[in-house]
C-alpha cells in the first residue's frame, strides 16, 4: 500500500505513521513552574541528537506545560522509563492543569537533581539533567507552521542507579527501558545481540 499523509488516504481504521517510527524511548519530562509546581509527563516524540557533548530533543504538540517551563526556567529533566514504571508513567501523561503536580497524582517520589532546579523520578533508573539550548517550530505544508515545538537540551548531569549497571556497563535488560509503539501498544527491551561495526 501507499499513501500520502497529507491527503491521510490510507483508508486503515488508524493513521500508522506512528506504528512505523517505532520503538520510540520515552522521555519522561520533569520540569518545574515559575511558580514552583513540578510537572512531569511522557514524550516519545524525544531522542538523543549528539554525545559529545551529549544532546537530547522532545517534541510538543503545543505549548504543553512541559515545554512551557523548559521554555521559561531554561531547564528540564529526561527520566527514563523502566517496563515497573509503565502505569506510573501513564498516570502521568493524564490532560490535567498547569497547578497540578503529576509527581503526586501518579504517587511517585521526587529526587533533588544536582544542578537543575527541577526535580527527578526517584524510582527511576537514570535521569538526565538539561539545559534548553534552542526551540525550533517546526514548519508545516506549505509554509504553515505545523503545532509541534521542538525543544532542544544539553544534558549537563546524569544520574545512573548503580544496580543497571554490570562491570561498568549500563545493562539493558536491567534498564529495561519502555518504549513506545504505534496505537496503544509498548515494548520494553528483552532481547539484547552485539554487532562489531567493521574494520574495528
Ligand atoms: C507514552 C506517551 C508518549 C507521549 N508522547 C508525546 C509527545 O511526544 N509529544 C506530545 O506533545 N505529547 C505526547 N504525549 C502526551 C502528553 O504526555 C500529554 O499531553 C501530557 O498531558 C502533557 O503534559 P504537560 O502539559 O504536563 O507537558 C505522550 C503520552 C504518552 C502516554
Amino acid at each position: 500500500m501507499f499513501y500520502e499523509p497529507r491527503k491521510n488516504d490510507h483508508g486503515l481504521p488508524h493513521r500508522p505513521f506512528k506504528a512505523l517510527v517505532a520503538p520510540r524511548p520515552i522521555g519522561w519530562i520533569s520540569t518545574i513552574s515559575d511558580e514552583g509546581i513540578a510537572n512531569l509527563a511522557p514524550y516519545s516524540f524525544f531522542n538523543g541528537v549528539s554525545d559529545d557533548p551529549p544532546m537530547v530533543m522532545f517534541s510538543s504538540g503545543g505549548n504543553k506545560d512541559s515545554l512551557v517551563n523548559a521554555e521559561s526556567t531554561g531547564e528540564f529533566v529526561c527520566n527514563i522509563v523502566s517496563y515497573a514504571l509503565r502505569d506510573a508513567m501513564n498516570a502521568s501523561s493524564a490532560n490535567v492543569d498547569a497547578n497540578v503536580d503529576e509527581f503526586e497524582l501518579a504517587g511517585l517520589r521526587k529526587a533533588e537533581c544536582r544542578i537543575v532546579k527541577a526535580p527527578r523520578v526517584a524510582e527511576a533508573p537514570a535521569a538526565l539533567e538539561c539545559r534548553t539550548l534552542k526551540i525550533v517550530d517546526l514548519p508545516g505544508e506549505d509554509g504553515q507552521c505545523s503545532h509541534y515545538r521542538v525543544v532542544f537540551g544539553l544534558v549537563v548531569g546524569i544520574h545512573i542507579a548503580d544496580e543497571t549497571l554490570i562491570d561498568g556497563l549500563v545493562d539493558a535488560k536491567r534498564l529495561n527501558q519502555l518504549a513506545r509503539l504505534g496505537y496503544h501498544d509498548y515494548s520494553a527491551v528483552d532481547k539484547v545481540f552485539s554487532l562489531a561495526r567493521p574494520g574495528r
